[in-house]
């Protein structure tokens, strides 16, 4: 089997909808989709997409992102919506749980940001005025959104008996975030990750981990994993410029592992 990745759709924009018509309806029938969160914001729009996107492959993985979390308008708070997205995806047959695809084993990670993933302490506080999450997400009491959901993920922290391809919505190692001096949004490193997604990764063992959130693009091997971050956009790799594809079973095509290209 082979498994694409793609993060960011950010279906709220048409221009992005229009870009996800262009992924085939008959190619990738034999195909799995990892779509690393942030698909919109309104969950009937989520529900839209990952169930169109859900009839062209034959398995699709999904975790939120930060604008799936927004609860501007609504009566619930963002941990309730979590679950309802979950809900809604389990109702278009998407997966949010580790689920074994031909020779390997995808696993999603659900993440939060944390601010200390800032470890040069060059992050920007005031630029996060401008911040949507901080407007549009309401929390219970009760731990930290990075702790809450990295915890709901140790029941599926073990070793697999194949190789494994996890995803986060965030990023899960400072390495992947640019110096500040080259970013636009100078507050990114206060609410772009943890490094305790990547200790995740590290007790999975994985062989490739597919990110979002920042739409940096990204492909390199820190440490024996690979990372990827491949965010919707016009010129990507494949499929029309769309998809990334992250791993193949196929002996043929360099020997069953993850594909570089
Ligand atoms: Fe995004
Ligand atoms: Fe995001």
């Amino acid at each position: 089997m082979r498994i694409y990745a793609v993060s960011d759709l950010h279906a709220d924009f048409r221009e992005n909808r229009r870009l996800l018509e262009r992924i085939s309806a008959g190619e990738h029938r034999g195909d799995a989709l990892i779509v690393a969160g942030d698909v919109a914001d309104a969950l009937p729009l989520v529900t839209d997409v990952l169930g169109g996107l859900r009839e062209r492959f034959a398995e699709l993985f999904f975790v939120p992102g930060n604008h799936e979390l927004w609860v501007r308008g609504e009566p619930r708070d963002s941990v309730e919506k979590f679950h309802a997205v979950l809900a809604a995806c389990a109702g278009v047959g998407v997966r949010t749980a580790p689920a074994r695809v031909g020779g390997a084993w995808v696993v999603p990670l659900f993440s939060w940001y944390d601010a200390a993933f800032d470890v040069l302490g060059e992050g920007d506080h005031e630029s996060l005025e401008a911040w949507s999450d901080r407007y549009f997400c309401r929390w219970p009491p009760g731990p930290p959104p990075d702790r809450r959901f990295l915890d709901l993920n140790e029941r599926h922290l073990r070793r697999y008996d194949a190789p494994v391809v996890s995803f986060s919505h965030f990023v899960p190692r400072t390495e992947l975030l640019p110096p500040v001096r080259w970013l636009r949004f100078k507050g990114l490193p206060l609410v772009a990750g943890s490094v305790d997604i990547d200790a995740q990764v590290r007790r999975l063992g994985a062989a490739v981990h597919v990110y979002g959130h920042t739409h940096i693009p990204d492909d390199r091997v820190l440490d024996g994993v690979r990372y990827v971050q491949n965010h919707l956009r016009a010129s990507g790799s494949s499929d029309g410029g769309l998809l990334k594809q992250v791993w193949t079973d196929d002996p043929t095509v360099g020997g069953a592992g993850p594909l570089f290209c």
